[in-house]
């Protein structure tokens, strides 16, 4: 059962770090900053699973992954499947971020494939969208819609999480401004109200989310979460923002 109030802070390594040993080392950090918090999720590369799940032990930590195949059988060499990904111990999956859009190629009617896959199984998809350019929030809430309205399309379950990620403000210098973010989530959970739902959609915020800048969004009560890239690999800055997020009242903005 989702509660909206508890922001959920995913931590998505994208293609780092390098070795075993690291993801290990910053496994262990967010692990002992998330303390007794269930609502934290790491989701590094697959090579890294197993090692990032045995650091997590028995914390209430939970495990992500970064991508999934649709379903195809047994003859997709290369690809992981989402039974495979249960088995591993992951919960949540990352689907249809602009990275894989961009360099990968995928398309709607992929994601919307990987989006049932997912569902069947029980995994929580976290599917991303955005804008390519910088636009006005109608037009951005406008252009996430359409893909929305895509990779959802004819899927009946709900028990997805969306993370609205501005591609143009992803690893890079250029931040959103927080209301626009907040307004552009409003407009996509209009849309999602308008599907139909028996629970509310939760609706994350991704780009260049660091500590920095964490207190001047965690406030929007659209804001369901984070999806942190950079910054989730650097101890110290997943901590704060973990901390931030979970006790904002103690900091002045
Ligand atoms: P960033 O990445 O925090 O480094 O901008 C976010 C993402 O791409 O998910």
């Amino acid at each position: 059962m989702w509660t909206l109030k508890n922001k959920l802070v995913v931590c998505n390594w994208k293609s780092e770090p390098q070795s075993a040993a690291e993801a290990r080392r910053i496994a262990e950090e967010i692990v002992s900053s998330a303390g007794t918090d269930d609502r934290v999720v790491i989701a590094p590369s697959l090579a890294h699973l197993s090692a990032v799940r045995e650091i997590i032990g028995d914390a209430p930590v939970l495990l992500g992954a970064q991508d999934v195949m649709p379903d195809l059988g047994s003859v997709a060499t290369g690809e992981v499947s989402a039974r495979m990904l249960k088995d591993a111990g992951v919960s949540h999956v990352i689907i249809g971020h602009s990275e894989r859009r961009r360099f990968f190629h995928e398309d709607d009617a992929l994601i919307n494939e990987k989006m049932r896959a997912a569902l069947a199984e029980g995994l929580t998809p976290i599917l991303c969208i955005g804008e390519e350019e910088r636009l006005d929030p109608g037009l951005a809430a406008q252009a996430c819609i359409d893909q929305l309205a895509l990779d959802i399309e004819g899927i009946v379950s709900r028990q997805f999480i969306v993370a609205y990620e501005p591609v143009w403000a992803i690893g890079g210098n250029k931040q959103i401004e927080p209301e626009q973010a907040a307004q552009t989530i409003d407009g996509i959970k209009k849309y999602l109200a308008t599907t139909e739902s028996e629970s509310p959609v939760p609706v994350l915020y991704g780009g260049s989310v660091r500590c920095d800048n964490i207190l001047s969004l965690v406030y929007f009560d659209q804001i369901d979460g984070f999806l942190v890239g950079s910054a989730s690999l650097h101890g110290d800055a997943i901590s704060c923002i973990i901390n931030k997020t979970r006790n904002p009242d103690r900091e002045t903005r």
